[in-house]
């Protein structure tokens, strides 16, 4: 193993009634529930920031899971000035300390589980084993990233030169990050950036989605309860046209930390070169249009299995998640056949029990967005299939997973991040031309590939410019330290997250030199 000294969170087994029902008792506490954000700069709540939000549940719009209150411009910049401030002694920190408040929180994360995943089901409308790893993943950022932060922070490491001069290579932070996340990994993709920003010698100002700010707030609570300083990391709450744009216009910020959409990404890169001052980082992981290949020599039953999964699970809100299917003419109607009925198996509806398959999207705006362009590509291309809806689905905002005929990637101007599989037949003797119009959407995320053919599926695999590429298998769900994960070109800067390089776009390096 590359990492013997590190294992993946097991999580909790909601299959095994042993494991399942302490958990169930747990989680029935936080059913109703209702949780608070609030700004919070250097430690302190600010309850007059302006508006305030109550929070419904997109599984059922009459749950109010909490209320949040927003920050303004005014509290980004307190919590810049505060930052700035806190990084003067927080990059001294020894390393070994700040690996281990990640690793104590790791295990407080462990602890509160169960409210933790009531949260990701309750606010964003996640299925309860989808919540379970979350947690893992939280976990897992956690633990890995003190390990590798030990690695990487060895002290002067000594470097080759002439006699009587002592040549050293340090690294430390770069000063104040800004960590913008997405609403769709609320604990694992939110903490993963903290906790790299923060093991590195950074401070951090955490802007989480607008759909999903209490999970965040209760995760900070939680990180100032183990003992990192409530000066060196701060979470404001709010939208992202607003408070997100003065944060990253503010030229005292070192670097941006962002996961979201490609057109966010690009506005954030936009702003932060406008700045006067220093060159700030940005690392940014976003969109994709992923494809899956099908031969003819794949097996039908396990290729409809690993597409169930990798375009259906988490509602398709995944930006891993399969987006379009190419299935070789020969195998293409027993592969439909099987979805067809696969399909209508599927069990839509409240997530809030572990039998539910297939949850809501996470707001109405998606849900108008998503079935406006199912209803376009069927009058354009051809419905296959559709997933029943039990009735309970009424009360959020749920979309029925949906198959469609396509002719051609190139229909789908954008990324469509919801339960909507697009299905195209290619001829054996177009692959090489279906490869390059995979790579000429500029997108880069994964990539899945079914055949018993194994030199073919390497040859594809080099061929087409993606992040992540899955052979036989779903194409979703990767595991830290196992399968680094990030995309290229309009899909993402990298390095990876969960990977070896990660931390080092987060550090900046000293050599000294020294004539003794
Ligand atoms: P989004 O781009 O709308 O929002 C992401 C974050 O950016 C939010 O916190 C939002 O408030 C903030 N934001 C919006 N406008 C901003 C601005 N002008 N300046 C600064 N911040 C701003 O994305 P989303 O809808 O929350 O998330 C879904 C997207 O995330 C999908 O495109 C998905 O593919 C992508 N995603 C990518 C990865 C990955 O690792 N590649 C992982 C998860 C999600
Ligand atoms: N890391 C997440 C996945 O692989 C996005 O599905």
């Amino acid at each position: 193993a590359i990492y013997p000294d590190r294992v993946n969170s097991a999580g909790v087994n909601l299959d095994l009634s042993a494991s399942a029902k302490p958990f169930f008792d747990q989680l029935n506490r936080f059913k109703k529930h209702s949780w608070s954000a609030y700004p919070l700069v250097n430690g302190e709540p600010s309850t007059d920031a302006g508006k305030i939000v109550d929070v419904l549940s997109p599984r059922d719009h009459q749950d109010i899971v909490g209320k949040v209150a927003w920050a303004g411009k005014a509290q980004a910049q307190h919590a810049v000035d505060v930052a700035c401030e806190a990084f003067l002694t927080w990059r001294r920190v020894d390393v070994e300390e700040r690996a281990r408040l990640l690793e104590q929180l790791a295990d407080q994360l462990e602890t509160h589980q169960a409210e933790l995943i009531a949260m990701c089901t309750r606010e964003a409308g996640k299925q309860l084993h989808d919540g379970v790893d979350e947690v893992r993943e939280a976990v897992d950022f956690c633990r890995y990233y003190a390990a590798e932060a030990r690695k990487l922070f060895h002290e002067g490491a000594p470097l080759p030169g002439p006699t009587g001069e002592l040549n050293e290579l340090f690294v430390q932070g770069r000063g104040v990050f800004v960590c913008i996340s997405p609403w769709n990994f609320p604990l694992a993709i939110f903490l993963g950036q903290i906790a790299a920003a923060l093991v590195t010698g950074n401070t951090v100002i955490a802007k989480p989605a607008e759909q999903t700010s209490l999970i965040a707030y209760r995760t900070v609570e939680l990180m100032h309860q183990v003992g990192f300083p409530e000066a060196v990391v701060q979470i404001l709450p709010g939208s992202g046209k607003e408070l997100g744009a003065a944060l990253t216009s503010d030229p005292r910020v070192a670097g941006v930390c962002f996961t979201g959409s490609t057109q966010t990404a690009q506005h954030i890169n936009r702003s932060l070169a406008a700045r006067d001052g220093a060159i700030a980082t940005l690392i940014a992981e976003t969109g994709g249009q992923n494809a899956m290949l099908v031969d003819s020599t794949a097996l039908p039953e396990q290729v409809v299995k690993d597409v169930l999964q990798s375009a259906f699970a988490s509602a398709g809100q995944r930006c891993s998640a399969l987006r379009v299917l190419y299935l070789q003419e020969e195998i293409a109607d027993r592969v439909i056949n099987l979805l067809k009925g696969a399909m209508q198996e599927l069990t839509i509806g409240d997530t809030w029990y572990h039998h539910t398959d297939i949850g809501p999207v996470i707001d109405q705006t998606a849900q108008q967005k998503l079935l406006a362009h199912i209803d376009e590509m069927a009058k354009r291309g051809k419905l296959l299939a559709q997933a029943p809806m039990q009735d309970e689905t009424k009360l959020g905002s749920y979309v029925p997973p949906t198959a469609l005929e396509i002719d051609h990637i190139n229909w789908l101007s954008q990324e469509q991040f919801g339960p909507i599989l697009h299905i195209i037949r290619y001829k054996k003797s177009a692959l090489g031309e279906i490869l390059s119009q995979i790579n000429a959407t500029g997108f880069g995320l994964t990539l899945g590939i079914h055949t018993r053919n194994t030199q073919l599926a390497l040859a594809i695999a080099d061929q087409v410019n993606v992040g992540n590429v899955y052979i036989n298998r779903n194409q979703i769900g990767a595991m830290v330290g196992t399968q680094p994960f990030g995309g290229q070109g309009l899909s993402g800067t990298g390095p990876k997250a969960g990977g070896p390089r990660y931390l080092t776009r987060f550090i900046t390096e000293k050599t000294r030199t020294n004539n003794i």
